[in-house]
């Protein structure tokens, strides 16, 4: 991933951040997802009076790319109040479509603060019907 692209992804996830509909637990989250296509892909938490209804951004971001037709995936940004890793169950969600996934966290107070993993060091032992060596 180029830097400008990079650049970009990240500031599509601060941007996005401040659509979420995060009213009961009053943290934000944005997700930018960038497809082998190029295109960005955003995703952001809604949570719902029905606490566990609430979709993570990450989620919302790979299910909206999905439904766009994207299904092969680079690097994702993911932006919050401190900069927050992926809860467990986005992982393996992103794991699905995106085993060698780059993932950004940003902090929105600190936007310079970008700490970056591969979804392989967030997921080691992944969950997959089938074996992989
Ligand atoms: N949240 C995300 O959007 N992504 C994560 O990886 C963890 C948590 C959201 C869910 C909920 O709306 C709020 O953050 C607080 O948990």
């Amino acid at each position: 991933m180029n830097e400008k692209i990079r650049e970009q992804l990240i500031a599509t996830a601060v941007a996005a951040c401040q659509q979420a509909y995060a009213p009961y637990s009053q943290f934000q989250v944005g997700a930018a997802l960038l497809g082998n296509g190029g295109l960005i892909f955003t995703g952001v938490n809604v949570e719902n009076a029905s606490y566990g209804l609430t979709n993570c951004a990450e989620r919302t971001a790979v299910f909206s790319a999905i439904a766009a037709g994207e299904r092969v995936f680079d690097a994702m940004a993911i932006a919050s109040t401190g900069g927050v890793a992926p809860c467990g169950a986005c992982r393996q969600v992103l794991y699905e479509f995106a085993p060698h996934l780059i993932v950004l966290m940003i902090d929105v107070a600190q936007k310079n603060r970008v700490t970056e993993f591969s979804l392989k060091a967030l997921l080691p032992e992944p969950f997959s019907s089938q074996r992989e060596s």
